[in-house]
């Protein structure tokens, strides 16, 4: 059944486990993801960016996760709009059957433009107003995805946003955060703790210094009861990196977050886990490895099939890690 992120998540915090959310665009992303999850007995967070919405349609959307929800009627789905970019696109989610929303305020409507603290509370608490007044959930976010190492703010799409900024920008205040969620009423908060979108987060395996995890704990502790999201949580394992290397890919090494630390962060709040770029590894290698054994093949099933099966056991292995086995 389809239900809100709040109810999703005040089952996840009442029994201490973390959900992932994983982007889909299209079918054979939702029938994969939904296996994994039907296969561990876990509730799912199916989550569409405007670029999905645009890519599949609204309807189809729509109509996919409610077949999904139909083929499985035993999982919880909560169907999740990443990073809305205004009250309007946040609306017509909520009009084409999705049950929460994210207003990302941290940057302007162009996704690209760090934007100051009072646009963010404004804009936030007007979709919470809107949100909440028909049943659905919102996700705020406070402070700028980033990276640490560099002091560049991360756009939406994982490419580099205007201008440097400090690293007071690129992790979450936590007295803020308690004025923020109280002014926006938001019920998850996405925080800013050194991650960053897309495969190049870190170019070692990200420490404290570059992995601000503390902040984490921080907000917690004086927001218990507001539900922790971080983004850019994307592991890049490095078998995918050599999958589409060996592939003929052309990917240089790169680090992502490391699982342990998001299992770290669960114990200290997290509750929603934002996952894309592992996914679309998972698929793409398996693309370049058919393509690469096997040059006559050219049924875009023989293509699909090995992908969804990479797609499933690395969502099967994050409910396992997050603890959301079992919890459907
Ligand atoms: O946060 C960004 C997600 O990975 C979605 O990416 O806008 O290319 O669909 P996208
Ligand atoms: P990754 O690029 O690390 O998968 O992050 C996805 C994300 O945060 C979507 O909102
Ligand atoms: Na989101
Ligand atoms: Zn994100």
């Amino acid at each position: 059944a389809l239900i809100t992120l709040r109810q999703l998540l005040d089952h996840a915090a009442e029994h201490g486990y973390g959900v992932p959310a994983f982007n889909i665009n299209n079918m054979e992303q939702g029938l994969a993801i939904v296996k994994a999850a039907a296969e561990v007995d876990a509730p799912v967070i199916l989550q569409a960016s405007r670029g999905a919405r645009s890519y599949a349609g609204d309807i189809m959307l729509r109509r996919m996760v409610e077949a999904l929800a139909e083929m499985n009627p035993t999982i919880p789905i909560c169907l999740h709009q990443d990073h809305g970019n205004n009250l309007a696109t946040c609306m017509s989610a909520i009009r084409h059957g999705f049950t929460s929303v994210m207003m990302d305020g941290s940057l302007l409507e162009d996704m690209k433009t760090p934007a100051d603290y009072d646009y963010n509370v404004a804009v936030t608490a007007k979709v919470s107003e809107a949100a909440h007044a028909v049943g659905a959930s919102v996700e705020g976010e406070l402070g700028v995805l980033g990276s640490l190492e560099t002091g560049e703010a991360a756009a939406e799409d994982g490419s580099g946003a205007e201008g440097k900024l400090d690293h007071s920008q690129l992790l979450t205040d936590p007295d803020q955060a308690v004025d923020f969620v109280m002014r926006t009423r938001c019920d998850a908060l996405a925080i800013a703790c050194g991650t960053s979108h897309g495969a190049y987060k870190f170019t070692r395996k990200p420490d404290g210094d570059i992995l601000a995890m503390h902040v984490i704990e921080a907000i917690h502790q004086r927001l218990p009861g507001t539900h922790l999201v971080m983004h850019g949580s994307s592991s890049v394992p490095q078998h995918l990196q050599d999958l589409i290397n060996q592939a003929g890919g052309e990917m240089p090494q790169t680090y992502g977050v490391p699982v342990e630390e998001i299992e770290r962060g669960i114990r200290m709040g997290v509750r929603k886990v934002n996952i894309d770029t592992d996914c679309r590894m998972a698929m793409t290698g398996h693309f370049r490895k058919v393509a690469q054994d096997k040059p006559e093949e050219f049924d875009p099933r023989k293509f699909m099939i090995p992908a969804m099966n990479e797609l499933t056991a690395l969502c099967r292995d994050r409910f396992e890690r997050f603890g959301t086995a079992g919890h459907a």
